[in-house]
């Protein structure tokens, strides 16, 4: 059989997630693009692997071998690379990490005082939402993930690295813009434009406003944090996000943090991996790297620029 590992592990996305258009976000790809991969692993199998009853896809007996069959071949090619990395030592390898959208305002920043450090390795960055870097977690399909608290019930090891303040924005020339310790309250009038229910930050969100037996507005969700600034900045509503999301626009005065009783929102940012599991060289480098004193410079660039 001329099948090839990107049909398999394309038609195992789509068997995890029984859905085309879910595994084609997973995998970056087009559904079309989805589509065709399936067709032509079909093609070469002789035989259907999925079938529509209804709105859902179920995988065939033949499809459940096929799945059976790329879950070993996916769990030795990994450890073949687990093999490779640890024999190439952190210089020369190559770090997989997944990160949260919105951790990607700094992980960018952090990857690039990591390779002044070791200039030889390469990486392989995932920006993507919660629940995937959880599934990538379970599948062993990454060596670290930078994410907000990870739920207790699974087998994941989360070191805390930095805090994860969240503020409530606005448009500048706002009417509770300069006013000091807003009642929370006073938010009820407000509509908010709000993260995909998901996202670590609308989770955050929702606890905070439950425990304080409150309900707000909401009006458009949105899965990106640039969406979300975009429409405050429209007047479309308040956001409420990451402090980490905000520099550019509280620089150039586009937004504004409002000072809300109870704000900001106090998280922080967790270094995950799965329980026990030995990391490559260059992904441990990495994790004693963020650890470390020597990220901070990129973690908190504002500070060290007060400091000088
Ligand atoms: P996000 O952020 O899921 O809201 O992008 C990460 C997190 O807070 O868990």
């Amino acid at each position: 059989m001329h099948l090839t590992l990107r049909q398999l592990s394309v038609f195992a996305a789509v068997a995890r997630h029984r859905s085309y258009t879910r595994a084609a976000e997973e995998l970056h790809l087009s559904q079309p693009a989805v589509s065709m991969q399936i067709r032509q692993l079909e093609d070469t199998v002789g035989l259907a692997l999925f079938e529509k009853l209804g709105k859902k896809i179920h995988l065939t007996e033949a499809g459940a071998e096929v799945f059976h069959y790329s879950q070993a071949i996916g769990q030795q090619l990994r450890e073949l690379d687990e093999v490779i990395e640890a024999l190439k030592g952190v210089q020369g390898g190559r770090l997989r990490i997944s990160v949260a959208t919105t951790a990607n305002y700094f992980a960018t920043r952090l990857l690039a005082a990591f390779s002044q450090r070791y200039p030889e390795t390469t990486f392989s960055l995932d920006v993507t939402n919660r629940k995937t870097l959880l599934d990538q977690l379970a599948a062993n399909e990454t060596d670290l993930v930078i994410m907000g608290k990870p739920p207790e019930n699974l087998e994941l090891e989360a070191s805390p690295f930095m805090d994860n303040p969240l503020v409530v924005i606005a448009p500048a020339g706002h009417p509770l813009a300069g006013e000091r310790g807003i009642p929370l309250r006073r938010l009820q009038q407000e509509v908010f434009v709000v993260r995909e229910l998901e996202s670590g930050t609308r989770i955050a969100m929702k606890r905070f406003f439950e425990e304080r037996r409150m309900q707000l507005n909401t009006g458009m969700e949105m899965t990106s944090n640039s969406a979300i600034k975009h429409a405050v900045e429209a007047g479309l509503g308040l956001g409420i996000v990451s402090v980490h999301t905000l520099e550019l626009e509280l620089e150039a005065g586009r937004l504004i943090v409002l000072d809300v009783e109870g704000f900001p929102i106090q998280r922080h940012w967790y270094l995950v991996r799965c329980k026990g599991k030995r990391l490559p060289p260059v992904a441990q480098a990495f994790f004693d790297f963020l650890m470390g004193e020597e990220a901070v410079p990129a973690l908190h660039p504002g500070l060290t620029t007060e400091l000088a």
